[in-house]
């Protein structure tokens, strides 16, 4: 499976990440922060909320290196897990782990996978470096199933201006793209958020998103899981009566 790259960072033609953000991606310090941070809350969240990847096919968008992947493999055992990026060198690298996962060079923002082909998409830390993000989103929601799940990290308003003073520029300069916009988005596609916490003392928000058609208040998705499990309680007994 492979897609050509087609997304680059406005301040950083043909790149769609910053070197020193690449090199700190990359690093040691990003894999203890997404293994002791990161991907711990969003295992307890999805774990307050009954949801389990166990028989999932799962997507990592904007794996980077292929250490969250390696994370999502060893803490959930999904049934099916696939992960893309836009930079073939990060693909490479992600490969290069050995992991029973398809890897494919992708842009978040054309993604080449069926509408509704997947029942968990992560996304940490990919659309504030496009440009075009709300497509990205838009597409992130059109591969979910209904009742499908966004795990989905993405810098707030502190860390951009932080990035901003540090280095000059951010990489979301002229995208429109802060927190409050990205909530006004989700709800345009048709994710609800069913939790948000704060990652990184605030500097970031974590999300754990609901793909609803329809109804997309916290009471409505409470009430669809249950009805959920009862039916498929209900269709369990129904098969063990008809064998016994
Ligand atoms: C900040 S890094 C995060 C990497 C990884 N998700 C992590 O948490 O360590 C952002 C990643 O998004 C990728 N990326 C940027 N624009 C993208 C796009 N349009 N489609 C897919 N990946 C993209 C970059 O190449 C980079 O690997």
């Amino acid at each position: 499976m492979s897609q050509t790259s087609g997304s680059g960072g406005e301040g950083h033609p043909g790149t769609p990440i910053e070197p020193g953000e690449l090199s700190l991606m990359n690093s040691r310090a990003r894999e203890l922060l997404l293994k002791y941070w990161d991907l711990r809350l969003f295992s307890a969240a999805m774990r307050r909320h009954g949801i389990d990847l166990g028989d999932a096919v799962v997507l990592d968008a904007g794996c980077g290196s292929g250490y969250s992947t390696l994370l999502i493999w060893e803490m959930f055992r999904p049934r099916e897990l696939l992960a893309f990026d836009v930079m073939p060198e990060q693909v490479e690298r992600a490969r290069a782990r050995g992991l029973p996962a398809t890897i494919f060079v992708g842009d978040i923002t054309g993604l080449h996978l069926a509408d509704q082909s997947c029942d968990a998409v992560f996304v940490l830390g990919v659309l504030h470096h496009c440009p075009n993000w709300r497509e990205g989103l838009a597409q992130v929601a059109r591969v979910l199933r209904d009742g499908g799940v966004l795990l989905l990290e993405e810098p707030g308003k502190r860390h951009i201006a932080l990035e901003r003073a540090l280095l000059g520029w951010a990489s979301t300069c002229d995208s429109g793209f802060n927190l409050e916009s990205l909530r006004q988005e989700l709800a345009r596609v048709g994710l609800a958020v069913v939790e948000e916490k704060p990652l990184y003392f605030g500097l970031f928000g974590s999300f754990l998103c609901a793909k609803m058609a329809g109804h997309t208040s916290p009471e409505h998705i409470v009430a669809r899981r249950l009805l959920h499990t009862f039916s498929t309680a209900g269709d369990m007994a129904a098969s063990h009566e008809v064998q016994t």
